[in-house]
């Protein structure tokens, strides 16, 4: 039988965990929602009074923050406390590539799901059900399971703590987190157990309908998440890879990605052209599938899914190497407005970013980078690209200028990034951009100038009769 949740404790107060959970707690005002994590910072971001500084960005996250915070959305560091009180354990902690040992680059780095478990396992009271929320390698519920079966009574315990595992993917993108997650294409829940999947599906039930929840065993749910993410990579792989090619040919990617889209079986969404995918899960994910192919003795499927992430990382290259060509072979003592740095807008999220890349090697041709992002940290940038931001210096011309080459500097207006620039590089496709006014912009930027857009998102002829050199991704036609 389902029983009815009073009391939800998620571990992990990420892009994950902070909003999926804020939205639960919002559509089921009758169960506490304890969002916990050991990152203090990040629990007091989420408990300010103001909501200025709360560590997501995300559209419409702070009102619903704000209409449940304190009422039944709680954040907080006390981990073992909310665990004993849950009757649902979400598991929502990070679980980036593993940097060395066994299966480095490639596999995913359990360190934080497996002390999560051994918190659970110590801590929780009576029957639990713990879910996997996190992305995470095929089997990792047996990793838990073994974790929690394990776990020996504690002295003020007369029976031992029960549980059921399941798996229940998030399948939210960031700057769309809240819509998403308001309106999801479908909930899966993968498990054993059908009464522990009936009474997680009831608390969706207050929002999704039932016919949009799915129930799968287990393995079928872990692997639709990392399946999930490599159709969706390999699609932005695929039309990349087109778009050099329509350069090349004399083709737009725009009009490839229009007319194949309208083939049903396609379809439209997710065709367009960019400076190469970024984001803490299409790269990890797609790596984990070839990881676990090769470990199952899958090399014919381990090189397929590998090609996806090859041709990304190519696609960056390809990016800078064009704009060190356009800009006659040399950055040195050039200056280059970077509009966007995050991996796609309405996020503050610069995991993966193709920003990162193409920012380290314009930098390493000795570019002098004005970057502006509406919404990044520049501490963010500084750890991303590894170098700490070099002040501007305002000279007596009232003119900007950087101290030497291969440094950069964060533009907190636009008109700072174009201020003398040699040329204009828009990386995220945030919607002021597509507003600038290139008229004016133009007149103070150093000429020849360029300006590149990898996303496609300005106004081409307004561009060029504003006398700057215009190229844009997957454009060969000569515009
Ligand atoms: C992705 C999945 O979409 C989501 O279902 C999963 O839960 C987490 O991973 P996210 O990484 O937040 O979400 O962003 P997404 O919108 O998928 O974009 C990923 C990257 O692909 C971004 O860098 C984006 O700019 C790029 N992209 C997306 C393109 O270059 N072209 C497109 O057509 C779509
Ligand atoms: P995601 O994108 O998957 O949400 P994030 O890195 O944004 O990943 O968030 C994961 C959060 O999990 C971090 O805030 C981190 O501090 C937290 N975390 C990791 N391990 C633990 C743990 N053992 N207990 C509580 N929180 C944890």
């Amino acid at each position: 039988m389902a029983f009815k949740v009073k009391n939800i404790c998620c571990i992990g107060a990420g892009y994950v965990g902070g909003p999926t959970m804020s939205v639960m707690a919002d559509h089921c005002p009758e169960i506490q929602v304890n969002v916990v994590d050991i990152n203090h910072q990040r629990i007091n971001s989420w408990n300010d009074p103001d909501l200025r500084n709360l560590p997501i960005y995300e559209p419409g996250l702070n009102e619903i923050v704000k209409r449940c915070r304190g009422k039944n959305l709680h954040f907080s560091t006390e981990v073992e406390r909310n665990i004993a009180q849950a009757d649902i354990v979400f598991i929502s902690v990070n679980t980036p590539t593993k940097t060395k040992g066994f299966g480095a680059g490639q596999a995913s780095d359990l360190k934080w799901v497996e002390t999560s478990a051994r918190k659970v396992a110590k801590y929780a009271r009576g029957h639990t059900i713990v879910v996997e929320k996190s992305t995470l390698p095929v089997r990792t519920a047996e990793v838990i399971k073994e974790i929690l079966i394990s776990a020996k009574p504690s002295s003020d315990q007369s029976e031992p703590s029960t549980f059921d595992i399941l798996s229940n993917p998030e399948f939210m993108a960031e700057g769309s987190a809240v819509k998403d997650l308001e309106k999801p294409d479908r909930i899966l829940i993968g498990g054993e157990n059908h009464d522990a999947i009936n009474t997680l599906s009831e608390i969706y039930k207050y929002w999704v309908p039932e016919k949009k929840i799915l129930h799968t065993n287990i393995w079928s749910s872990e692997l639709a998440k990392l399946t999930a993410n490599a159709f969706l990579a390999q699609r932005i792989s695929s039309i990349n890879s087109i778009s050099a090619l329509c350069e090349a040919t004399g083709g737009d990617v725009r009009e490839v990605s229009r007319a194949i889209g309208s083939d049903s079986r396609i379809g439209s969404r997710f065709l367009d052209s960019g400076p190469g995918f970024g984001g803490s899960c299409f790269k990890k994910d797609i790596l984990n599938l070839v990881y676990l192919s090769r470990y199952f003795g899958l090399p014919e499927v381990a090189d397929f899914w590998e090609g996806v992430v090859h041709l990304n990382n190519w696609h960056q290259h390809r990016v800078s190497q064009l704009i060190i060509k356009k800009l006659f072979g040399t950055l040195s003592g050039k200056k280059i407005g970077v509009l966007g740095f995050a991996f796609k807008a309405n996020t503050n999220d610069t995991r993966e970013s193709a920003a990162i890349q193409i920012c380290k090697d314009l930098l390493e041709e000795g570019a002098r980078l004005f970057i502006h992002d509406p919404k990044v940290n520049p501490l963010n940038i500084s750890n991303d690209l590894g170098i700490s931001p070099i002040n501007k210096v305002l000279e007596s011309n009232n003119s900007l200028t950087f101290q030497s080459d291969g440094s950069w500097s964060k533009a907190s207006q636009i008109s700072e990034a174009t201020k003398e620039a040699d040329a204009i590089l828009v990386l995220t496709e945030w919607e002021e951009y597509s507003k600038i006014n290139w008229e004016k912009e133009s007149k103070q930027m150093r000429y020849p100038a360029w300006v590149f857009d990898s996303r496609s998102i300005l106004d081409a002829k307004r561009v060029i009769n504003s006398g700057l050199n215009f190229w844009r991704i997957g454009d060969g036609t000569n515009l």
